[in-house]
């Protein structure tokens, strides 16, 4: 699809056009879907009216089974993302979508009751950004509330970016998706620093010279390999945190109640973590 456009557009609009042919690991499937519903605390999914906030606008979150009565928020700071991806008009309960960033919600302290986001740290440029986002988490859920986040948790032993076209080669990989943030971890010299995206994509092109052939080859569709070119050129930077920097992050704020693997293709990556809100 041609897109025309006068200004360039941003990663994050560049995501949003491309949406259909993202896939797990980076957006939620079904078995995401029941981890997080079933981390939900029974008494926000028996609450007549629970006050829920999705960290961005994850539609595989937005349509879990809220009670009717409940009361959903949306903070995500890409408007475009807001207007193609949020589901406005599928919700189960009355919801709205504010365009802002994590870092300053237009949301009054203690005022949440669950708070979910998928992927949500990961898509923060480095670690030194990670305190003023967690603080805010913090205000705006009550204490005793519930933070939950699928985390992209990079391994405690790197693995050589030459081991994932390695393993690639020997079929080994099962999606583009899968593909990407082997490589994206790979790449990450230090939370702090993160990993550009525009240098996924420079890895990959060095790598795979002919996509129709690779497509052919691994038996991918040649869309999921394009999702790839969202990267192009781009500043914007990823962070891939160990367990252990998850839980210092977070520690005095929150306390990681259950932790829950998904059984997909890298789901030891992609823990799903249920943090109740520290006093
Ligand atoms: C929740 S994350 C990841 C969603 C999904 N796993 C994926 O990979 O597409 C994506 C969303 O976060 C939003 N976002 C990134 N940084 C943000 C920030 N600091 N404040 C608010 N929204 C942010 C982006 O605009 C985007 O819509």
């Amino acid at each position: 699809m041609t897109v025309s456009t006068s200004k360039p557009l941003t990663p994050w609009s560049r995501h949003a056009r491309q949406w259909a042919h993202v896939g797990s690991p980076l957006r939620p499937g079904s078995e995401d879907g029941e981890i997080f519903w079933d981390l939900v605390a029974d008494d926000a999914k028996s609450a007549a009216a629970p006050r829920a906030v999705v960290l961005g606008v994850t539609p595989e979150l937005a349509l879990l089974p809220w009670p009717g009565g409940g009361q959903l928020t949306a903070v995500d700071q890409s408007q475009d993302m807001i207007d193609r991806v949020w589901p406005a008009d599928q919700l189960p309960c009355s919801g709205r979508a504010i365009c802002a960033s994590w870092k300053d919600m237009p949301l009054d302290d203690a005022s949440v009751d669950v708070a979910l986001g998928d992927g949500s740290m990961s898509v923060l440029p480095s670690g030194r950004d990670y305190h003023a986002v967690i603080k805010e988490f913090h205000r705006v859920i009550k204490p005793g509330g519930q933070l939950i986040l699928r985390c992209f948790v990079h391994p405690d032993e790197k693995e050589p970016v030459d081991n994932v076209f390695a393993a690639l080669d020997r079929g080994e990989i099962g999606s583009m998706h899968a593909l990407k943030w082997r490589i994206a971890m790979a790449l990450q010299k230090s939370l702090d620093t993160g990993v550009v995206v525009s240098d996924i994509r420079d890895h990959f092109m060095k790598h795979v010279t002919n996509r129709k052939a690779a497509a052919k080859k691994l038996g991918w569709p040649i869309e999921a390999i394009d999702t790839i070119d969202a990267y192009e050129n781009s500043p914007v930077s990823y962070t891939f945190p160990t367990m252990a920097e998850i839980a210092a992050a977070f520690t005095g704020k929150f306390k990681a109640a259950r932790i829950v693997h998904p059984t997909y293709e890298l789901g030891e990556r992609c823990p799903v973590i249920g943090f109740k809100c520290l006093p």
